[in-house]
């Protein structure tokens, strides 16, 4: 590949199929928008529907390519096989000068891949986060690592990342600590948008969201059953946006449909969403950006889950892993509900996931060697250590 002349707009394809990856990469696009040095071509592969749809008002920009790969109860290797040829078919059509991906969904790695069968150097969002643990969470562990082999340039949200990448082996020069772009969109639409909050009642308000794999089924069970004992205490509002996934309206839906004090809804749009974080008292969740945002807005957040990829904000003391044990989940909840000097230590933790600038850290990276007088290539200009 050769150098790139600089009157010519870098032509970036932005890969993108799940909510998260939306919101992610929106402040991405929106940044693309402003000038004259990148064209972003938005390519959306639909691993989710409905709610890929929701957020794409958030990209200030149109999607050029819609492919349609969800199917209902869709299995990781099917759709692993069908992105990855779709994908490439559109790389060799669109030929983009590089491939930006976010996180490690099964849309993130195959776009990776098929970036690197196209000859494509490929971009990481949020590159770095690991558990150490290689199936929790199933798949995404896996995905993260994977892409980390691919890219060549990895935007780290933390140092902690960064760390990671490079005692893989990863060149440190290829590795850059933006923060998260999830903070750059949060804050971005608290200040334009004017979403309406889920919540209904004077009540403390609990704001649930479970969807992981490897919760979903009798662990899943078990943690409607700890919601419904919650609610029993008759001062809570729990409102729990239900993921699309029927895996999980399956697994939550016998224990906690038509309970009191249990909202259970749609998802929410974005804006919607913040606004209903915004209001909320607590949170119990298994979602990755969810961990991330709570902190931002002072609301503490239980992480039900047994390992977590986002150790940062634990040990600001801004989340707690609490794992998935139903009397574990009542009892830490019943604390931080009842217990006034608990609350306050973990509100005022703070934020350890970014400014709001990760975003232009991106780009003003990416435009800098896209302009430098070398080559962009795909593989990294030195071999990975083998030590
Ligand atoms: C995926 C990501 C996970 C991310 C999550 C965000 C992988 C491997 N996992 O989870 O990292 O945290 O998305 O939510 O990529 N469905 C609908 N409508 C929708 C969305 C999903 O009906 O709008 C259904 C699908 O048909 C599927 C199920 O929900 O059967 C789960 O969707 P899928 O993309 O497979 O989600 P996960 O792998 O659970
Ligand atoms: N979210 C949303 N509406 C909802 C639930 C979540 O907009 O009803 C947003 C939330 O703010 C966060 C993202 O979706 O930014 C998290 O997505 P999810 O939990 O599906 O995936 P994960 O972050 O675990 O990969």
């Amino acid at each position: 590949m050769s150098t790139h002349p600089s009157a010519v707009p870098v032509r970036a394809m932005l890969v993108l199929g799940t909510r998260p990856e939306a919101i992610k990469l929106a402040p991405v696009a929106r940044a693309m928008t402003t000038g004259t040095q990148f064209e972003p071509i938005v390519v959306t592969t639909g691993q989710h529907r409905e709610m890929l749809h929701q957020m794409l008002g958030l990209l200030g920009v149109d999607v050029r390519v819609a492919l349609d790969v969800m199917r209902s109860r869709q299995q990781l290797s099917e759709l692993t096989a069908r992105l990855v040829g779709e994908l490439g078919e559109v790389m060799r059509q669109q030929r983009p000068d590089l491939v930006v991906v976010q996180g490690d969904t099964t849309t993130a790695l195959t776009g990776a891949l098929a970036a690197f069968y196209e000859k494509i150097p490929v971009a990481h969002v949020e590159a770095g986060l690991r558990t150490g643990v290689l199936d929790n969470p199933f798949p995404e562990e896996l995905n993260r690592c994977l892409i980390g082999r691919i890219a060549r340039w990895h935007f780290a949200p933390t140092r902690r990342a960064a760390r990671h990448l490079t005692d893989e082996g990863v060149p440190a020069e290829q590795v850059f600590t933006t923060g998260n772009t999830v903070i750059d969109n949060l804050l971005w639409v608290l200040a334009e948008g004017s979403g309406t909050s889920a919540f209904r009642s004077g009540a403390k308000r609990i704001l649930v969201t479970l969807h992981r794999r490897e919760n979903q089924g009798e662990r899943m069970r078990g943690m409607g059953r700890a919601l419904g004992r919650l609610a029993e205490r008759g001062d809570v509002e729990i409102v729990l946006p239900l993921h699309k996934s029927p895996a999980v309206r399956e697994s939550l839906l016998p224990e906690l449909e038509g309970r009191a004090g249990i909202s259970l809804i749609e998802p929410l749009d974005y804006l919607d969403f913040a606004a209903t974080l915004a209001e909320c008292d607590l949170v119990l969740t298994d979602s990755g950006g969810i961990q991330e945002e709570a902190p931002s807005l002072s609301k503490p957040a239980l992480v039900l889950r047994t390992t977590t990829e986002r150790p940062e904000a634990v040990e600001a003391g801004a989340a707690r892993l609490i794992g998935t044990d139903p009397d574990v989940i009542v009892g830490a909840a019943t604390t931080l509900l009842d217990d006034p000097a608990e609350y306050r230590r973990m509100a005022r933790a703070g934020n350890p996931f970014g400014d709001g600038q990760a975003a232009t850290r991106v780009l003003a990276q990416l435009a800098e060697d896209f302009a430098a007088d070398v080559p962009v290539t795909v593989a990294a200009p030195r071999p990975y250590s083998t030590a």
